[in-house]
C-alpha cells in the first residue's frame, strides 16, 4: 500500500472540508470523496456505483452515509456498503492521521 498526504494538519482539513461534508480528492488517475463525519475522516472512490454521479457533491447524514445527489442512494463511509443493497459497495480507503498531516492509503 502507497500512503498519499492529502493535508499538512487536521486543522487544514478541518477548514477545507465542513462537517457532515465531502470533497473531492485527485490522487494520480482516481478521484475519492472525502467525507467528514463525528470530526472523523473517510475516504472512498468518488463514482457512485449506481450510475456514476460524483459523491463527493453530496452530504453526509447523521449515520456517516454519503448521500448520493443524484437518487439519494446513501453508502456507509466506513464499510462503502449501499444502506439497502441497491448497487455493489462502494472502495473505501485507510485513512491516517499523522503528526505530519493526514494520509491516504491506496493498494497498488
Ligand atoms: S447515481 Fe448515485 S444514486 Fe444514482
Amino acid at each position: 500500500m502507497k500512503w498519499y498526504k492529502v493535508f499538512d494538519s487536521e486543522a487544514a482539513a478541518d477548514q477545507a472540508i465542513q462537517p457532515q461534508s465531502a470533497i473531492l480528492l485527485q490522487i494520480g488517475d482516481k478521484r475519492l470523496c472525502m467525507g467528514r463525519h463525528n470530526d472523523s475522516y473517510f475516504v472512498t472512490d468518488d463514482k457512485c456505483p449506481h450510475n456514476g454521479e460524483s459523491l463527493s457533491k453530496g452530504k453526509v447524514n447523521y449515520l456517516g452515509e454519503i448521500i448520493c445527489p443524484w437518487h439519494n442512494y446513501r453508502f456507509s463511509l466506513k464499510h462503502g456498503s449501499e444502506c439497502e443493497n441497491r448497487t455493489h459497495d462502494l472502495t473505501t480507503y485507510s485513512v491516517e492521521i499523522r503528526e505530519d498531516g493526514i494520509f491516504v492509503g491506496i493498494s497498488d
